[in-house]
């Protein structure tokens, strides 16, 4: 089996997540690069999990580490870890987002638009609903929603009433069809790359799922066990650092009288995101937008 994704970040991961003999938790196991690096610095054991059954398989079949004991591999989304961990406590949890190089080349899985592809994009094939379920069912109101609220795209409403009035002629029938409906190429970035991203997140509800799992995520940590997030894209970033902050017991409501919880649970120690080095990003191009952020649990 050939391996395509290149973990980012890897010895910020490390570092940050503070690696000794300890229980850590890799949310986001993709092709294990992580999970890798962690056991073979010496963790103790290493509860991973991934929502695409896929992934897990692969890894369970092929994967260098599939056979150490201290491995403990599960299909399901992150938002259920907490429930699966019984009494466990872990002394550092990783959440690496986004997808992966193979799900975002497999064409049959509809999250690319260089080749013709299905309007699927579930990371969980087993669970509703596809793209195409998605764009049956949504008011143009709610896409022009979803493209700016998931990806700052400021033509938004424009863009909700191109793709469905397309979709609703029957026009869009793939991956491709819709990124003809969105324009041509012109320099690097293909104007379907952004609108892509923004129905992929709506399709996996992927900022509802950070949003609800993070702070649950602090509950499991040891006091002085650290969360680790890596982002690709500023929505992403800008949630993770919201939710962070509240949990900072920072302020973040901008009313004229706080609203906010004074209790602070974590330490942030990352003040600014770190980001790839260039010898990282001559290596791996795609870690380009990635963004690292850290807490402590106090
Ligand atoms: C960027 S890749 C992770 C790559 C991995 N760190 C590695 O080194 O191979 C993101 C992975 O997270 C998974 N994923 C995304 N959202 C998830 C969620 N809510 N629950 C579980 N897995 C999720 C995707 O299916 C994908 O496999």
């Amino acid at each position: 089996m050939e391996w395509l994704h290149k973990s980012v970040l890897l010895n910020e991961v490390i570092d940050f997540i503070g690696l000794n003999k300890g229980t850590y938790a890799d949310l986001t196991f993709g092709e294990g690069g992580h999970t890798e690096a962690l056991l073979k610095g010496g963790a103790q054991e290493v509860w991973a999990v991934d929502r695409d059954l896929s992934a897990v398989k692969n890894y369970l079949k092929a994967g260098a580490l599939s056979q150490d004991p201290r491995l403990k591999l599960h299909h399901r989304r992150f938002s259920e870890f907490p429930s699966l961990v019984g009494s466990q406590v872990f002394d550092g949890i990783l959440l690496d987002l986004g997808v992966s190089t193979r799900q975002l080349i497999s064409e049959e899985r509809g999250f690319t638009f260089q080749k013709p592809g299905p309007l699927d994009m579930r990371m969980d094939q087993s669970q509703g609903p596809t793209l195409r379920e998605l764009l049956e069912r949504l008011s143009e109101e709610d896409l022009a929603d979803i493209l700016y609220y998931n990806a700052d795209l400021k033509n938004s409403r424009a863009l909700a009433r191109k793709i469905l009035n397309a979709f609703r002629a029957g026009k869009i029938e793939s991956t491709q069809d819709l990124a003809d409906c969105l324009g041509k190429r012109i320099g690097r970035t293909h104007p379907a790359t952004v609108p892509f991203m923004a129905l992929r997140m709506a399709v996996n509800r992927e900022l509802e799922e950070i949003a609800e799992t993070l702070p649950k995520l602090i509950d499991i940590l040891k006091p002085g066990g650290r969360l680790v997030v890596i982002t690709f894209h500023s929505t992403e970033d800008r949630e993770v650092k919201t939710v962070f902050k509240r949990l900072a017991g920072r302020c973040i409501c901008q009313e004229l009288i706080c609203q906010c919880s004074k209790d602070a649970r974590v330490k942030i120690l990352t003040k600014k995101p770190v980001e790839p080095s260039p010898e990282e990003l001559s290596q791996n191009p795609r870690s380009r937008s990635a963004k690292l952020r850290c807490v402590e649990k106090i």
